[in-house]
């Protein structure tokens, strides 16, 4: 249990807040290049800051405040120009390093005041790879962005998830600390719900656990888990699922592997992000793909109908599974009234490793997980060993039974070149 005062420490993310000082000594994804191909501009909420993401007619990206400093319109609806973004309301024009270089009425009619020397935005910096933009709202120096193996892969095929969960980051992350909901939420729920859809039952054998175990490892914690009918020998027990710190679940499979990033919109609002890569079976072409062809796909948010019943279509599989229990914790769920039991260790252990990259942050140093090498080597991180069979063809298998993978529209196209 935390007090109310523990409890705002760890899940406020505005700037000049604690978490929000310590969240801002990372790197986000905000867009795939994908979603970029058609448009100009993109709204980005981030850290509780509305921002716009946008691309200019030399093909550089900025990521600037969202509202003009002039009178307010959002920019938005901005006009790229061949270094920055004019204002549709009045023609203020600014660069990527929020610097207003042009307001043509002032320039006109008083040169000399050059009130624009006095003008800025807030302007973020962009990187990019695997398909994805991301983006840095800390303080200078700008740490290296993480070459974390799913990100710098080569000869995979890439597809990218995306939701907005209405709730706080913290609780999505504690959930991947916690290994028990495995079996209750994504079994006996799961077997629960394909009653009410008239399907039989999923999982024929759930399986409970026994012991569950966490280390923590150079850029997280690694879970551990002895399931039903295993022993400690197992190497299940031994690998996991890692969190990679502060909000990245390393999931899958060797040959499916995904990250499930979590990226704090605000303090109730996070932006859920599911990057996939999966190594075809030998035989199965692998398709090239552009980093801005990588196919972006929606999954839904489970609420309740007007009548208060759940939609059981979208409770068959883990990701609505998980997202009903996050929200249905509240906005930010109250860890005042909460009371953890053994199963709850995982957690606990992460919320020090938060603390202690707090107080970190506090005295000056850098935290978990930032990096200042520019060439250091691609960082690999393992998957939980006891998934190794996994390749394309079995992922397709996995699509007809309808787990998290329903959404897929890289799948669904294998699964049909397959039939
Ligand atoms: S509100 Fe943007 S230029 Fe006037
Ligand atoms: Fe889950």
């Amino acid at each position: 249990m935390l007090s109310s005062e523990q409890n705002e420490r760890l899940t406020r993310v505005g700037s000049g807040t604690p978490m929000g000082d310590l969240l801002r000594r990372y790197w986000y994804p905000i867009a795939t290049h994908a979603q970029m191909k058609n448009r100009d501009t993109l709204p980005v909420r981030l850290l509780g800051e509305d921002l716009v993401l946008y691309r200019d007619l030399s093909g550089a990206y900025g990521l600037i405040a969202a509202r003009c400093p002039h009178r307010s319109m959002s920019l938005v609806y901005g006009i790229p120009t061949e270094c920055g973004l004019r204002c549709a309301y009045h023609g203020w024009h600014f660069d990527k390093t929020g610097a207003c270089i042009e307001q043509p009425y002032e320039d006109t009619e008083n040169p000399e005041g050059r009130f624009k020397d006095r003008i800025r935005t807030p302007a973020y910096k962009i990187a990019e790879s695997g398909g994805m933009l991301f983006a840095y709202m800390g303080p200078d120096p700008v740490p290296v962005l993480p070459p974390y193996d799913l990100f710098v892969a080569k000869d995979v095929m890439r597809e990218i998830g995306y939701a907005v969960v209405p709730c706080n980051w913290l609780q999505i992350m504690e959930n991947s600390l916690d290994p028990i909901h495995v079996e209750w939420l994504h079994q006996h729920l799961r077997n629960y719900v394909a009653g009410k859809l008239g399907k039989p039952e999923k999982i024929r054998n759930p399986q409970s656990h026994q012991k569950i175990g966490f280390d923590v490892f150079d850029y997280g914690i690694i879970k551990r888990r002895v399931l039903e009918g295993r022993s400690e020998a197992d190497e299940d027990w031994t690998t996991g699922h890692p969190v990679v710190f502060p909000n990245i679940l390393k999931s899958g499979s060797v040959s499916s592997p995904a990250f499930q990033i979590r990226v704090p919109m605000d303090d109730t609002q996070t932006a859920y992000w599911w990057y996939r890569c999966y190594t075809p079976e030998s035989g199965v072409p692998l398709h090239p793909q552009p980093k801005d062809e990588i196919p972006l796909f929606s999954a839904p948010v489970p609420q309740l109908d007007d009548t208060g019943l759940p939609q059981w279509d979208i409770l068959d599989n883990n990701s609505g599974q998980d997202i009903v229990a996050w929200i249905t914790q509240g906005p930010i769920a109250n860890r005042s009234l909460e009371n953890l039991g053994r199963s709850d260790k995982g957690i606990v252990l992460y919320r020090k490793l938060l603390e202690e990259s707090l107080q970190a942050v506090a005295a000056g140093k850098d935290p978990m997980n930032v990096f200042r090498d520019p060439d250091m080597a691609p960082i690999d991180l393992p998957v939980e060993k006891a998934k190794l069979a996994g390749t394309a063809g079995n992922v397709i298998k996995g699509l007809r039974s309808g787990n998290t993978t329903k959404y897929s529209p890289l799948l669904k196209e294998l699964d049909t070149a397959s039939r």
